[in-house]
């Protein structure tokens, strides 16, 4: 047993590591709020957090940074080919998005996202004090729950799905569906974004178990006369670090910056944002074509509308996004083509990511964010737009196939397969009154300021802490 009352297990550690000239290492805490919530929590009670560096081979004993300790889990480079590239994400990250691309199945990649689940398991069970408490996140590492348990019974497990899990008839397509379901049993509380996914969870455990469901909780037999134990299945919507994003978007030079963006884009009358990693299941193509067509039809113009599209550069090296990649940029380049002039794009295409205090600009300064996912477990962009508009000012056009959607009732919901319809919304959008639209701000506002990611992980860590103990001979 190690000696962490806490320990997060996650694919990716919370740093950007840097290693220097001289050997040394150096790190930055990497932007995003799970770390945020989880860093006062770890501080106080000397916390771990298991996850991989980001780097090929990368091998290091663990090491203080940021008030925790991270421990390095390596992985090679076939491991990031046949786990990461290729299990998580051309297998399970398509699969569990409706089957926007077609998941690939191959044997080889489950063989070594079973293998490498299992070293994230061990790294874990041997951080983890007796009787503490192990955090395990995401698509990557579901077997991690039940092979921890194996290994330390006395810790209570908890694992969380930021993605979408998907309804049973595409869920039973995956070859090992059932060694899925049995990883999560694992844990203690099984955390998803939306009620549906704890549903469709729900739903697969009594397809392809014998287990006794009983409203949100599953009965799993105790192995070698151990007692029986709950497993409990719940949403639980994550948000952002809301209070940190407004004080940021309200800064003077980020409201400076806001103008100057304006300014730089030539002033136009209505500025239309997209903020995204380039990734299939943002909908960034389904965003392009109802924008190419409101210019095409003569609704908007340039330079009186221009559209600003961030998409940040993920996951290269596997096919499906080259593809996208490719697809979005011959789009861009055609909307330009056809509609911008000399010094005015119609689309200003940002292949980067940004700091945060680029972007909180960049929110204040747009005048409609368009969200138009085809499949998303939350979307944090939405919830981040509405946190840096303290001002009342900008809309929110969001699809309804986003988590964000069942919380965020207040903005302009859209269908992004119906091109008429976002078309249609995008125009009542930039056309709303400012009464309407403060008042859809203010009620966008009263739901991200109040549940925001320190609420999410409290609400969370309170159910796992309310599970049932292990009995005291196992601690
Ligand atoms: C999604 C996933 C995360 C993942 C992130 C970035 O939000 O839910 O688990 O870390 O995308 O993707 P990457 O593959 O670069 O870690």
């Amino acid at each position: 047993a190690g000696e962490h009352e806490f320990v997060v297990v996650a694919n990716r550690l919370p740093v950007d590591i840097t290693i220097e000239d001289d050997g040394s290492l150096s790190w930055e805490r990497s932007p995003g709020g799970l770390v945020t919530a989880l860093a006062p929590l770890m501080q106080k009670n000397g916390g771990g957090w298991v996850g991989w560096s980001g780097k090929v081979g990368f091998e290091h004993e663990p090491f203080d940074a940021e008030g925790m300790r991270l421990c390095p889990v390596p992985l090679s480079e076939g491991e990031i080919a046949r786990y990461y590239e290729g299990f998580s994400n051309a297998t399970l990250w398509p699969l569990y998005h409706d089957v926007i691309v077609p998941p690939e199945f191959h044997r080889a990649w489950w063989n070594t996202y079973t293998s490498v689940n299992r070293r994230f398991a061990t790294a874990a069970a041997e951080a983890v004090a007796p009787g503490g408490t192990v955090w395990v996140h995401d698509y990557q590492l579901q077997l991690v729950p039940s092979v921890l348990r194996m290994l330390r019974p006395d810790v209570k497990i908890g694992f969380f799905n930021h993605i979408p899990f998907p309804p049973v008839e595409i869920f039973t397509q995956l070859p090992w569906r059932h060694q899925v379901v049995e990883g999560l049993l694992g844990a203690d509380l099984v955390g998803f974004q939306r009620p549906g996914d704890a549903s469709n969870f729900l739903r697969a455990v009594r397809r392809l178990t014998d287990l006794q469901v009983r409203g949100p909780q599953v009965t799993v037999p105790g192995r070698w006369s151990r007692p029986d134990r709950a497993v409990r299945a719940q949403a639980f919507p994550i948000s952002i670090d809301s209070t940190a994003f407004e004080e940021l978007a309200r800064r003077p030079d980020v409201l400076e910056r806001a103008k100057q963006i304006r300014v730089e884009l030539g002033s136009p009358d209505v500025l239309l944002l997209g903020v995204d990693r380039l990734d299939y299941t943002k909908g960034i193509r389904h965003r392009l074509k109802a924008f190419g067509e409101l210019l095409e039809d003569g609704q908007l113009r340039v330079p009186e509308a221009c559209m600003v599209q961030v998409a940040s550069p993920s996951r290269e090296r596997v096919e499906q996004y080259k593809t996208l990649r490719d697809e979005v940029e011959v789009t861009v380049g055609r909307i330009n083509g056809d509609y911008g002039a000399l010094g005015r794009a119609a689309v200003h295409y940002l292949h980067h990511s940004y700091p945060a205090t680029e972007m909180a600009a960049l929110y204040r300064a747009a005048d409609v964010m368009l969200v138009t996912s085809l499949r998303d477990g939350m979307n944090l962009v939405a919830k981040e737009y509405v946190a840096a508009r303290s001002d009342l000012g900008g809309a929110l056009v969001l699809s309804e196939f986003t988590g964000a959607a069942d919380e965020l009732t207040h903005a302009l919901t859209i269908n992004p397969h119906d091109i008429d319809g976002t078309k249609a919304t995008v125009m009542r959008a930039v056309n709303m009154d400012r009464k309407e639209s403060r008042r859809r701000m203010r009620g966008l506002r009263r739901r991200v300021m109040q549940h925001d990611v320190q609420r999410w992980a409290d609400d969370f860590l309170g159910y796992l802490a309310m599970s049932v103990p292990p009995p005291p001979d196992l601690r």
